[in-house]
């Protein structure tokens, strides 16, 4: 298939072969908000096959044309490139014209059966081949009975080797906790080989993420510094200012740490510390991964409070949006103790990071959406400008910004004009959209397209879930037992402030309202002996 510059693929892409995608869940929000559009979107960069087929399952009665409708208006209100050009027609009704519909129970055997016959009629029409990609966007309780029904009913073969594939993405949460996680991966290895499954985190998807290993492995500049003796610590944070009123009845029973960190943060984490990887291909990646979770430092339940932070926002106001306060939000038992905040101080054990400490912090209803790694280098020795100059010499900081925009910024020290010696922090700025000239892609295009092409290294492997949940579960523990209730926060803030005194005890900041030169000051920190 000819295929045309691509967006993120260069000619060494692997071509896209004939199959269905079977949406369980299709009429959620997830399916309208992002799945069908990334469908356009691929359509509309050449990334689809030719020989494809869509086909919407849930438990929603509509027939195929209220299905196509739905997908028309989700790719009209929600399509990337729909917010700054025309929707493309054609393209459109070519999608439309492949849609269909198939409403049934996540448990009702003769409508699997009927999906059988209707995918095989599917292959005639539109030369899908038996392969097929079922993505999971269902309550997390219908993963394991779909994937055993799915196997049971004779709609996915085990192995890769057949003539045909067929592969599922399993969408967050993956279990609540070890136990369940395990339990969850054997159900699905029941059914399926490994290389068939993919374990979905979106933050995997985003462009600025996997720009972290081109920063890292690509240049010589990062990698030498990137261990214990030059970088002093290590800032992640993934802030949203919209509250969990909305969703209190998912959210209640999940929580911050639950929600944001065992996934998101923790993968944001896995490839900040990770050693640099024999290939690029999944097994290395996520070998690697892996190894970084292994050497997490558990954290002991009783000492949970010196290591984590848990808060709730009450009352007040955050990204434009008053609220009642966490415990007054429909669905939330007022004794509810879930945290809508977390923030962990974690070290990493190994050679590389001895001694360096990660502080992740998360939560809702904060000042701003502002996810952004910041990796500060130690603070130079002040030596020599110290006798000269009144202004302080700055800790060089590296920011690698996910959210709102995509880029990267390093903060070094430069000199005023003028006669007198002055230093003042300046950023070299890389800004992905400005750069390119395009917005990066949505996540869930990248990750779709993987999938069907059978790519797991932008994916998570068993272990690396369960190596996650190993690091999760002793502070759940903890927080149910030994430690202090959430602190309340006030909405449009940056949490509670134990969160600041996590830090403060260490004689460092968060980076706060991103390039802050008050924090980036007050961060100076410990000049280690062999740089003085
Ligand atoms: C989801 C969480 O996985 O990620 C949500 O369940 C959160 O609570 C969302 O809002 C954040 O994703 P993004 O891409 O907007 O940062």
């Amino acid at each position: 298939m000819v295929r045309p510059a691509g967006f993120f693929y260069a000619a060494l892409m692997p071509s896209v072969p004939p199959c269905a995608i079977v949406i369980y869940g299709a009429s959620g929000d997830l399916a309208k908000l992002k799945l069908i559009p990334a469908l356009y979107e691929l359509l509309r960069e050449g990334l689809l096959p030719d020989s494809f087929a869509l086909v919407g399952y849930s438990r929603t009665k509509m027939s195929h044309d209220e299905f196509r409708d739905r997908c028309r208006e989700a790719v009209t209100t929600n399509a990337r490139s729909a917010k700054s050009d025309a929707v493309d027609e054609k393209l459109l009704e070519k999608l439309c014209a492949n849609a269909y519909y198939h409403p049934g129970g996540y448990d009702d055997l003769d409508r699997f059966d009927a999906l059988k016959a209707f995918l095989e009629e599917l292959d005639e029409k539109h030369g899908t081949q038996g392969n097929r990609l079922f993505y999971l966007s269902t309550p997390p309780s219908a993963f394991a009975p779909v994937v055993s029904t799915l196997g049971e009913r004779g709609l996915i073969v085990r192995g890769d080797n057949h003539e045909s594939w067929q592969r599922v993405i399993i969408e967050k949460p993956f279990g609540t906790d070890l136990a369940t996680a395990l339990e969850l991966n054997e159900q699905l290895l029941g059914v399926l080989d490994e290389t068939q499954i993919f374990r979905i985190d979106h933050y995997l998807g985003k462009e600025t993420v996997q720009n972290l290993m081109v920063a890292r492995f690509a240049n010589s500049i990062f990698e030498p510094l990137w261990t214990y003796r030059y970088v002093d610590h290590v800032q992640i944070t993934v802030a949203e200012s919209v509250n969990a009123d909305d969703r209190a009845g998912y959210y209640d029973r999940s929580g911050a740490l639950r929600d944001m960190v065992q996934n998101h943060i923790f993968q944001l984490l896995a490839l900040t510390a990770m050693e640099p990887p024999a290939n690029l291909d999944a097994k290395s990646i996520r070998d690697e991964k892996v190894k970084v979770f292994r050497s997490i430092r558990p954290i002991a339940p009783r000492e949970v409070d010196e290591h984590a932070v848990r808060g709730q926002y009450g009352p007040g106001e955050a990204g434009g949006k008053q609220t009642a306060g966490y415990k007054n939000a429909d669905g939330v038992d007022p004794s509810s103790q879930t945290e809508t905040f977390a923030a962990l101080k974690v070290y990493i054990d190994n050679w590389r990071w001895n001694g360096t400490p990660f502080y992740i912090r998360t939560g809702k209803a904060l000042k701003q959406k502002l996810s952004e790694i910041v990796v500060r280098f130690r603070q130079p020795p002040q030596t020599l400008f110290g006798k000269t100059c009144e202004t302080p010499v700055f800790a060089n900081d590296l920011i690698i910004r996910v959210a709102p925009e995509e880029g990267m910024t390093l903060l070094i020290n430069g000199k005023v004009p003028g006669g007198q010696m002055q230093i003042k922090e300046v950023a070299l700025d890389f800004n992905y959209s400005e750069t390119f000239n395009k917005q990066p892609p949505e996540a869930y295009e990248r990750l779709i397209h993987d999938a069907i092409v059978g790519d797991q290294t932008l994916f998570i492997r068993g272990d690396e879930a369960e190596a996650a949940w190993r690091v999760i579960d002793p502070i759940l523990e903890g927080w149910k037992k030994h430690a202090k209730p959430p602190q309340e926060y006030e909405p449009g803030g940056w949490g509670p402030k134990a969160s600041d005194d996590l830090l403060s005890a260490d004689d460092r900041t968060w980076m706060h309202d991103g390039h802050d030169k008050d924090a980036v000051i007050a961060c100076a920190t410990h000049v280690p002996d062999e740089l003085m």
